[in-house]
């Protein structure tokens, strides 16, 4: 599906039209109004109804039993899930084809001056040219690729794009690069709305959007690394295909949601046992890291025809492999060649009804925190390994909330994750930018509604507090924001 700029303009237009006022979230005790059933996507509507499951004691996730074969390949362990399940829906080969081999669209690995970052879901995008090759792209740009190839709702890769553009980008020209500092040329003068006339520094920009406790990234001030929180890691990566049991067969999906969120729990506990400045950022940490994990099931997974002509999604070796620029050579070496992911000529993408978006994240989080809950913490270490303490939800929140509530009702705990950062917000742009008016109202068209929509779903009456989230910070030695 190609989204024409036609289309990109009217999605941007109805994101601006439902607009959240934002200096509600600065006074104790405002109820967020509640949005309507009546203006949910498919997505939102599956995610309200899940509220009303998980709060009267269901599962986070439909776990499926694996009674049928889903391939010709024996037993397959993936039970979890997304909200519309790829897997419900007809397999349909001209709708889920990519084009990643014609002269436009095939691989070519980043030239000397071309910027690659952390994200290997960005930095194949550039290699297979549906983001810039050069690596610098606009909002509506990544919006377009992310949703076309992968099939992320356009509502949450609207967010995840204008939230990258603000934080780590140019909201004059709305440019943000996948890696590290570039020079904006969308709209002269851009770059000095920032302050100190700083240029952007871009994802790879430590405790924004980048965090520690990466799949297979070390973490930025762990000793060892050399600052290094961009490249993959050969000896993690080799440990997480040893988590998949070195699993080699072709078609098979070894490496599901089950199997990477457990990996997000490995790593997280060897990040507080190697780095002593191990620290869970409120986004970077606590939301991207995790989400990372169950990106990697969703959208590295190949999609084909199972035997009942349904959709299977399943994520084998090789196309880990090349997600993540690796390569197998013939004796069972590894090659890491940095910035060249990219995705095979036979891999497909999720049905196009199969959309993933805010909701999934959310459950995704709320059932990492139910198998170790220390994964929803906000804190870090103390200077030394294995000395980490989090910031207590009910200090964060003025009481509103603790563990136990946010555990037992995904809405409040999107709810608590969508304040957190709002109240900071001011402060936080503040050092960014010499006026944040712009930052503030594209965050509040564009960022702000699909979390209102999930702060508030099923009713839920997501009540303001004010986090005082940088104060809380400033107590962890690891919470510099940024790169040397
Ligand atoms: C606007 C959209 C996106 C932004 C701004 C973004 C940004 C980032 C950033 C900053 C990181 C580093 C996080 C860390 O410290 O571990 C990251 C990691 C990651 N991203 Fe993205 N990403 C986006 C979309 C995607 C998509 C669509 C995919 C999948 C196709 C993806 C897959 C991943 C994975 C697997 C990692 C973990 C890499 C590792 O730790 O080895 N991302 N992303």
């Amino acid at each position: 599906m190609k989204l024409s700029p036609a289309f990109l303009a009217t999605a941007f237009l109805a994101f601006t039209s439902s607009a959240v006022a934002f200096p509600e979230y600065l006074a104790r005790g405002f109820n967020i109004y509640p949005s309507s059933a009546a203006t949910d996507t498919p997505l939102q509507a599956a995610f309200r109804k899940k509220v009303a499951e998980v709060k009267a004691g269901g599962d986070v996730f439909e776990r499926r039993a694996n009674t049928t074969r889903r391939n010709e390949n024996e037993e397959y362990p993936r039970t979890i899930f997304s909200l519309l399940n790829p897997e419900a829906f007809d397999y349909n080969e001209r709708d889920q084809y990519i084009d990643l081999t014609s002269d436009q669209h095939k691989f070519i690995a980043p030239g000397p001056r071309d910027i690659r970052g952390p994200c290997p879901g960005l930095n194949l995008l550039a290699n297979h040219n549906y983001l810039p090759r050069n690596g610098v792209t606009t909002v509506a740009q990544a919006i377009d690729a992310i949703n076309r190839v992968f099939g992320v709702e356009v509502e949450l890769s609207t967010a995840l794009s204008v939230y990258a553009a603000v934080f780590n980008g140019n909201v004059l020209d709305t440019t943000w690069s996948i890696g590290g500092p570039y020079t904006p040329t969308g709209i002269a003068g851009g770059v000095l709305d920032l302050a100190g006339g700083a240029e952007p520094q871009g994802i790879s920009a430590h405790n924004v959007y980048e965090g520690d406790a990466s799949i297979v990234r070390e973490d930025y001030y762990q000793p060892g690394a050399n600052n290094d929180n961009v490249h993959l890691n050969i000896q993690l990566f080799k440990e997480l295909l040893e988590l998949g049991g070195n699993d080699t067969t072709v078609g098979k999906d070894v490496y599901t949601s089950d199997l990477m969120l457990k990996h997000k729990s490995i790593r997280w506990e060897q990040s507080v046992q190697r780095n002593p400045l191990f620290y869970n950022s409120p986004f970077g940490g606590l939301i991207v890291t995790t989400a990372a994990e169950r990106f990697v099931a969703e959208f590295a997974a190949n999609n084909t025809a199972g035997p009942d002509g349904k959709n299977f999604i399943y994520l084998d070796e090789p196309n880990l492999l090349a997600f993540f620029g690796v390569t197998k050579h013939a004796d069972g070496t590894l090659e890491y060649k940095p910035g060249q992911e990219r995705l095979l000529p036979s891999w497909h993408r999720r049905p196009l009804a199969a959309q993933f978006g805010l909701g999934d994240i959310v459950l995704t989080l709320l059932n990492a925190a139910k198998t170790n809950p220390h994964l929803l913490s906000i804190g870090g270490n103390a200077g030394k390994v294995n000395t980490f303490t989090g910031v207590d939800v009910g200090d964060l929140t003025g009481g509103l909330y603790n563990t136990q509530t946010l555990l037992a009702d995904p809405a409040a705990l999107s709810c608590y994750l969508y304040q957190g950062f709002e109240s900071a917000l001011p402060s936080v742009l503040g050092n960014l930018y010499k006026v944040v008016d712009d930052a503030l109202s594209l965050l509040n068209k564009n960022y702000n509604p699909v979390w209102h929509k999930a702060a508030t779903a099923n009713g839920n009456p997501c009540k303001s507090y004010q986090a005082n989230l940088e104060k809380q910070s400033a107590k962890y030695p690891g919470s510099k924001v940024g790169n040397k």
